[in-house]
C-alpha cells in the first residue's frame, strides 16, 4: 500500500501573516500588489502545493491585521492567477451571509472553467458586526448564521448540477446548439432562499468546486462534517487536536459522507532556518516589529471579545459564548488552563502567529513537529500561515518540501491537474443525471 501524504496550502497575505512581516527586510508590504500574488503562486507550484489561499472579510478595520484592512476581492485575484499557473488549487473565500446563492455558484462555476478545474470556496458565515453595516442588516446571531449557511450552500451546490456534462453540444451541422433535456431548473423553495435556476453557465470541469470550510464551534463542526471537503482550523495541541479531528470525521459519516473525502487542515506558521537558532533568531527579530495596540486588537477579534479589559498578567478570563467567533476561544482557553498560561501568554503567540500553531526550527525540525501530527492522526495537512513573502514562504519551499518529500510524506509531482485530484477528492455525482439513470433503470 503506498504512504498517506499529508496536503499542504498557503493562505495567501500579500503583507504577510504575521501581523509585522510586512517590516522584515525584503518582505512584500501589500495585499494590492498583483506581482507578488504571481510570486506566491509560482512557488507554490514549484513546492507542489495543493492550493493558494486567499481569504477575505467585509469591512476596513483600521489598527488591526494589515492584511486584513484592504485587500482585493478573493475571486476576481484568483482569475488573475489562474492565468499565471497550471496546477495549483485556488481557493477563496465568499460569505454566506452577506451573499446571494445564485452569484456565489457563478462566481466560483466560472473560476472552475477559467482554471481548468481548480477552483475551491471557503464558505464563511462572517464575524464581523462592521459589516453588516456595510449591508444595511442587523448582525445575525451566531447558531442563525449556520443554519443560512448550510441552506446556501445546498442551492449552490444544486445550482453547480442544474447543467449536466455535455448539455452544449454546439453541433454545426444540425444547428443544435444545446440539449435542452440536460439543462435543468432547480425550484428551490427554502426557508431562507427561493432560487428557480438553471445556472447560466455550464457544469465545471470539476463538477463542483471544492467546498471549504472552516467553523470551530459545534454547529460549525457539524456543517463542516456535512459539507466541507477541506477544513480549516485552529488547533494547538495535539490530543484537543485529535479529537476535533474524530469529531469532525464522526459528523462525515453520519452525514453519509466518506471520511477521507473531508480534509482536515489546521494552520501552521512555519519559520524555517538552516539551523534552529537561525530560525529562531528570525523569529526574535520579526517580534521587534510588532506593536501592541495591533497585537491586542487581532487577539480581541480571535476571541470574540474585547480582551483589553483584562490584566495581562491574570489568568485566561472565562468568557461568556460570543456571537462573534466561538472556535478559538475554547482551543486558547484550554491550552491556557493546562499550561498555566497567563493572558501575556496567548497574546504572545497571537502576536507571532496569529494564535495559530507555530514550528520554528531548522527543515528538520520543522517537517519532525508535522510529521509528529500528521502521523499522530490529528490531521489530513496543513494550511501554512508564512510569516511574510516571499521569503518566508520560500524557505518552507525549498527547504522543509524536500525534507518531507524525502521521507514520503509529500509528493514529488503533481499527479492531476485538478484541485480534487489533488484532494483525492471524486468528481461529485451530477443529481439530475443519477435520477435520469435511476428511473431509467427502474423502466
Ligand atoms: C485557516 C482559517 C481561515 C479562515 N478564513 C476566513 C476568512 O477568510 N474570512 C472569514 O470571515 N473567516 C475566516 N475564518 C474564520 C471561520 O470562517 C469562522 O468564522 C471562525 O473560525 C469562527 O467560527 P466558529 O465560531 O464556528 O469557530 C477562517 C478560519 C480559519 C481557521
Amino acid at each position: 500500500m503506498s504512504q498517506r501524504q499529508m496536503h499542504l496550502g498557503v493562505y495567501a497575505v500579500g503583507s504577510g501573516n504575521h501581523i509585522a512581516g510586512w517590516r522584515y527586510p525584503g518582505a512584500t508590504t501589500s495585499g494590492e500588489n498583483l506581482e507578488a500574488f504571481k510570486q506566491i503562486a509560482a512557488s507554490c507550484e514549484r513546492g507542489k502545493l495543493d492550493f493558494l489561499f486567499v481569504g477575505d472579510s467585509l469591512a476596513f478595520l483600521p489598527g488591526g491585521h494589515p492584511g486584513q484592512v484592504t485587500r482585493f476581492e478573493p475571486t476576481t485575484l484568483l482569475s488573475a492567477l489562474s492565468c499565471t499557473t497550471t496546477h495549483v488549487g485556488l481557493i477563496g473565500t465568499a460569505s454566506t451571509t452577506y451573499s446571494e446563492p445564485f452569484s456565489v455558484a457563478r462566481q466560483f462555476a466560472s473560476l472552475d472553467h477559467l482554471s481548468g478545474g481548480r477552483a475551491g470556496w471557503n464558505v464563511v458565515t462572517s464575524t464581523l458586526p462592521e459589516a453588516a453595516e456595510n449591508f444595511g442588516r442587523e448582525m445575525v446571531d451566531h447558531d442563525h448564521r449556520y443554519e443560512i449557511a448550510a441552506e446556501f450552500v445546498d442551492v449552490v451546490q444544486g445550482l453547480w448540477d442544474s447543467w449536466e456534462d455535455g448539455a452544449r453540444i454546439e453541433n454545426k451541422e444540425t444547428g443544435q446548439y444545446y440539449d435542452l433535456s440536460k439543462v435543468h431548473e432547480l425550484g428551490h423553495k427554502g426557508q431562507f432562499y427561493s432560487v428557480k435556476g438553471p445556472l447560466n453557465i455550464t457544469r465545471t470541469p470539476q463538477g463542483r468546486p471544492v467546498i471549504v470550510q472552516a467553523g470551530s464551534s459545534p454547529s460549525g463542526q457539524a456543517l463542516a462534517g456535512r459539507i466541507a471537503e477541506v477544513v480549516f482550523t485552529v488547533q494547538l495541541e495535539l490530543d484537543v487536536a485529535r479529537e476535533y479531528y474524530d469529531n469532525i470525521k464522526r459528523y462525515a459519516v453520519a452525514a453519509g459522507r466518506r471520511p477521507e473525502h473531508c480534509n482536515i487542515l489546521p494552520g501552521m506558521v512555519p519559520i524555517v532556518g538552516r539551523t534552529d537558532e537561525e530560525a529562531q533568531a528570525k523569529l526574535a527579530q520579526l517580534m521587534t516589529y510588532v506593536d501592541s495596540t495591533s497585537a491586542m486588537q487581532t487577539m480581541s477579534r480571535r476571541f470574540g471579545h474585547d480582551m483589553s479589559q483584562y490584566p495581562l498578567d491574570g489568568p485566561v478570563p472565562d468568557l461568556p459564548v460570543s456571537n462573534l467567533k466561538q472556535g478559538y476561544s475554547t482551543v486558547a482557553s484550554a491550552k491556557a488552563k493546562r499550561l498555566g498560561y497567563t493572558l501575556r501568554d496567548i497574546y504572545n503567540e497571537i502576536a507571532i502567529a496569529r494564535g495559530y500553531l507555530l514550528a520554528c526550527g531548522s527543515p528538520t525540525t520543522v517537517a519532525d513537529i508535522m510529521q509528529e501530527w500528521f502521523e499522530g492522526g490529528a490531521l489530513d495537512g496543513f494550511v501554512l500561515l508564512p510569516a511574510h513573502f516571499p521569503e518566508a514562504f520560500d524557505d518552507f519551499i525549498d527547504l522543509v518540501i524536500p525534507e518531507l518529500q524525502k521521507r514520503g510524506l509529500f509528493r514529488k509531482d503533481y499527479q492531476g491537474t485538478t484541485l480534487r485530484e489533488h484532494l483525492g477528492l471524486p468528481k461529485p455525482e451530477n443529481r439530475f443525471a443519477r435520477a435520469r439513470s435511476e428511473a431509467q433503470g427502474d423502466k
